[in-house]
């Protein structure tokens, strides 16, 4: 059975429906991809997930039980965290009350230094600056230390939306590569990715959102296909209007 089950879910903003039913699993210690161009739905699907945004249709189960409709509060003490787009670190609070709140999640204080010493492990550069403002760190330090947070109370799923957003290509590489660390730690791990060629090369499958539904769901090598015929068809497009330009 798997994790995380999510039903022919949709969900609306006022009047404007954003997902038209979409069903996508994840079993445990899987590392699962949802992508997409902008404003697919794939932040709302993660909202959704969370309890944050209360879906118009559709169920939500987690290790067999259903979520759906619970409130954001009950689904992390289920054990669901979201990384959320833009990280939301609380830039006044320095790294150590930032991760201090992630724990917050049935804290217990020996935990509480054995887990710091994990993130340290994982996490170099929080050390470093353990008693900085969390506004202080770069984009891409600061989105470590938002997947710290999260992983400070140890959550069976966790949620990135978009961690690479903005980075450089080497802090980009970074975080790719913790990612694969964290699954070979055993996380179970959802991701949101506008990059496909890059989530494709560390995930076990992934969905392919176009306007609130699921298009294509595989393997990463069934989706990579996929997405070179996608870029095929486009690359002809170009050549084609180019050929137009030109005569
Ligand atoms: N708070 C909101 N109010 C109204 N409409 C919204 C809101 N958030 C998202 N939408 C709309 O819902 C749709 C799905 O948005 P969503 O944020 O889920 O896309 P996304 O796939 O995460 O895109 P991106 O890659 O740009 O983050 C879009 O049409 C978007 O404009
Ligand atoms: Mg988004």
């Amino acid at each position: 059975m798997a994790m995380l089950t999510v039903e022919n879910l949709e969900a609306s903003y006022g009047a404007v429906r954003a997902l038209h039913g979409i069903s996508i699993e994840v079993a445990e210690g899987e590392l699962v991809a949802l992508l997409g161009v902008n404003g697919v739905g794939k932040s709302t699907t993660l909202k959704s997930i969370m309890g944050v945004l209360r879906p118009v249709k559709g169920t939500i189960t987690f290790e067999g039980q259903e979520i759906t409709n619970r409130s954001p509060e009950k689904i992390v003490k289920r054990g669901i965290s979201l990384v959320p787009e833009g990280r939301e670190i609380f830039g006044t609070l320095t790294v150590e009350e930032n991760l201090r709140l992630g724990a917050y999640v049935g804290f217990k204080r020996d935990r509480y230094k054995a887990d710091l010493e994990e993130m340290f492990e994982l996490f170099p550069i929080l050390k470093d600056r353990f008693h900085q403002a969390g506004g202080l760190l770069s984009g891409g330090e600061q989105q470590m230390l938002a997947i710290a947070r999260a992983l400070m109370g140890h959550p069976k799923l966790i949620m990135l939306d978009e961690p690479s957003l903005g980075l450089s290509p080497a802090m980009t590489d970074q975080i790719f590569r913790l990612i694969v660390t964290l699954k070979e730690r055993g996380s179970t791990i959802l991701l949101v990715e506008q990059n496909a060629e890059r989530a494709l090369e560390i995930v076990d499958r992934a969905y392919l959102l176009a306007n609130g539904q699921i298009e294509h769901a595989g393997t990463a090598e069934e989706i990579k296909r996929k997405v070179d015929v996608a870029s095929v068809y486009f690359g002809d497009q170009t050549d084609a209007d180019s050929c137009e330009v030109s005569l």
